[in-house]
Parts: C-alpha cells; sequence; structure tokens
C-alpha cells in the first residue's frame, strides 16, 4: 500500500503536472480546489496525519506543510503567468495602427458674406479698382455735409441715422470713403471701399448693421457709358452672362444723373413672382455720376474732370445669389446654415 509520504509525493507531482497544462485563470483554481479545498487531497492527508504513530507523524507533518507551501507558491506562479499572458495578448489585439490616415480636424469656412465680398473684390480689382477703407465712426461732415446733404435737408431723412454726437455719427453708407478719398488724391482716382455700416432699421431685409461696396472712378472725360460698361461688366461677372440688367431713373444727392440697378429676378426669370413683388426685377445697388456740388467739398474742378460712383449692399447680393429670404440668418451664426456654403 502507498504510504502518506507516497501519497503527498505524488499529490506534488500531479499537481505540477495540473498547473503546467493550465491555460486560464479558472483552471488554476479548480487544481487549487482539487489540492488545497476543503475535500482537496492535500487537505485529505493532512487530516489522517494524527492517525500516523508519533514517530512518522512529525516527519511526515514537516514534508505535507512543505509542499503545501510549495504549491501555494506555485499556484501563485501559474496565475501571474497567465494573467502577463492575457495582458499581452489584449495588448497585441489593440495594438494601434500607426500607418492608419489620421482622424481630420473639423475645418471652419468662410461665412457666405466674406465669400462673396471677396468675389465683388476680385472682379473689381481685376478691372483697375483699388481697395481703400474709412472710419464706422464717421463725422457727420463726410457721412452727409461733403455728399451734399447739408444739415436739415430731407435727403438725411433716406438713412435713419445712429448719432453718437451732434456732429459724429455711425457711418449709413461707405460713400464718406468717396470724400476721404478725393481730398487726399488728385485724379485718376480708381478705388472700391468695402465696409460695415449702420442704420436704424430691422426687418427680413434690412440690419441695423450691414455692408457696403462702394466704388468711385473720377478721370477725364468720364462718362455714364463708362458707368453702364464698368457696372454691367460686373454684374455679368457676379450673376452669370446671361442675367439681363436695367438702370432705372433714381435720386441720391451726390450723384447727377443717377441710376439703381435691377437685375431680372432669379427665381421667375422675369415673370414676376413674390420674391421681386410681382415686378420681376431685383435691386442691386445705386451709382450715378459724381454731382459737381461734392467735387467743391475736395477741391476738383468740374470742368477738367468727371466721374461715377456706386454703392451696393453686399447682405442683398448674397441673398440674391444663395437664395436666402431672411437677412438675420447672416448674424446668429448658426453653423447648420454657415455650413451650406
Ligand atoms: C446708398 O447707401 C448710397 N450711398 C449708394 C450710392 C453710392 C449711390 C454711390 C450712388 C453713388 P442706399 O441707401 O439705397 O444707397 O443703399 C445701398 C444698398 O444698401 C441698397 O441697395 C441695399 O442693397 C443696401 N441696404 C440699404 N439698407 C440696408 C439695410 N438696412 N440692411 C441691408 N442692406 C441695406
Ligand atoms: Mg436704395
Amino acid at each position: 500500500m502507498e504510504s502518506l509520504r507516497e501519497i503527498l509525493e505524488r499529490i506534488y507531482r500531479e499537481a505540477l503536472d495540473s498547473l503546467s497544462k493550465a491555460s486560464t485563470q479558472r483552471e488554476v483554481q479548480e487544481v487549487r480546489v482539487q489540492i488545497l479545498g476543503k475535500k482537496g487531497s492535500l487537505t485529505q492527508v493532512l487530516k489522517q496525519l494524527g492517525s500516523l504513530p508519533e514517530s512518522e507523524r512529525r516527519e511526515t507533518g514537516k514534508k505535507a506543510n512543505e509542499i503545501k507551501k510549495e504549491l501555494e507558491g506555485k499556484i501563485e506562479e501559474a496565475l501571474q503567468r497567465i494573467e502577463e499572458k492575457e495582458r499581452e495578448e489584449a495588448f497585441l489585439k489593440e495594438k494601434l495602427d500607426v500607418t492608419l490616415p489620421g482622424r481630420g480636424l473639423p475645418l471652419g469656412r468662410r461665412h457666405p458674406l466674406t465669400q462673396v465680398l471677396e468675389e465683388i473684390v476680385d472682379i473689381f480689382n481685376h478691372l483697375g479698382f483699388e481697395v481703400v477703407e474709412g472710419p464706422e465712426i464717421e463725422l457727420d461732415y463726410y457721412n452727409f455735409e461733403a455728399l451734399n446733404i447739408p444739415k436739415g435737408h430731407p435727403a438725411r431723412e433716406m438713412q435713419a441715422t445712429f448719432f453718437i454726437s451732434d456732429e459724429v455719427v455711425l457711418r449709413t453708407h461707405t460713400s464718406p470713403v468717396q470724400v476721404r478719398t478725393m481730398e487726399k488724391k488728385r485724379p485718376p482716382v480708381r478705388i472700391i471701399c468695402p465696409g460695415a455700416v449702420y442704420r436704424c432699421d430691422s426687418d427680413p431685409t434690412h440690419s441695423p448693421m450691414f455692408h457696403q461696396v462702394e466704388g468711385l472712378l473720377v478721370d477725364r472725360g468720364v462718362t455714364f457709358a463708362d458707368l453702364k460698361g464698368v457696372l454691367t461688366a460686373f454684374v455679368h461677372e457676379m450673376f452669370g452672362k446671361e442675367t439681363r440688367l436695367r438702370f432705372r431713373p433714381s435720386f441720391f444727392p451726390f450723384t447727377e444723373p443717377s441710376a439703381e440697378i435691377d437685375i431680372e429676378c432669379f427665381i421667375c426669370k422675369g415673370k414676376g413672382c413674390g420674391v421681386c413683388g410681382q415686378t420681376g426685377w431685383l435691386e442691386i445697388l445705386g451709382s450715378g455720376m459724381v454731382d459737381p456740388a461734392v467735387y467743391q467739398f475736395v477741391n476738383y474742378d468740374p470742368d477738367e474732370v468727371s466721374g461715377f460712383a456706386f454703392g451696393m449692399g453686399i447682405e442683398r447680393i448674397a441673398m440674391l445669389k444663395f437664395g436666402i429670404n431672411d437677412i438675420r440668418l447672416f448674424f446668429t451664426n448658426d453653423l447648420r446654415f454657415l455650413r451650406q456654403f
């Protein structure tokens, strides 16, 4: 019959064997239970020690405890080995593929008004116009008086003005830059001037802050035919060669004669619809031959030089180009709106 000593040695060998085969933590735990659990093989042996004769009991007991300690260590090792292996496998499975293309950052884009402004500037640059700028907080003198709109003149009512003081206003149009430019420069003058302007206005087609591009060309012998040629070229570039346009007589205190330009309604193609108020036409700008009265303020000689000027609303042009029906959409910064351009 197998002695307890031999049994202990067999348990030890078998345990080492099982542990070396175990490939999961669960299998290791099973080995532990089979040997060291309440009914485990080693536990059984330890229980039987009491029945041994005194002489053997000490020796075998010592051996049994050594084996127990030893096996506990081996089990711990096996658990660690497996844990490490599992971690390594997880790493391999989740490893980064550094050759994958990167995830792009969301790109912003230019505001639709900026896009339209740049297009307008580009067209006039090609026609030889230079860009100049002027202040948004402006003297009454430049915004009105030097443009032939004296104090108390009814034409002031055409533009609801934000006054800062008696003499200082938020400019209501970009036309004061005409005067500032002519004050500094002798003809020939060929400029455009983009910028923000302010009026006490607010509805689907009027914003209290909006943008204009002013144009001014002064030289010897400039005629209304030049005005028509330049602005027709602009409309064709901006809206397409087929777009029909008309010059409609109008009035501005600083131009004479004056004309507003309408383009054929892009929705109904001139038949008349809700967008064009059944007229078939949409106004895009005001223009005219510079009034000789204005030349007096800048010491130009009206017998020597002549010229034309024009001013357009950028929001209105962007609304026409993109089919937008409410000017306020440009200023509420709703990304769902802005991302469409
Ligand atoms: C002027 O402001 C003149 N200075 C234009 C001009 C310049 C005429 C040079 C002759 C020579 P008007 O007030 O019509 O004109 O405005 C010009 C354009 O600005 C309008 O056609 C319209 O497109 C735009 N506009 C006017 N008010 C508003 C507003 N509240 N919101 C948005 N656009 C506006
Ligand atoms: Mg007008």
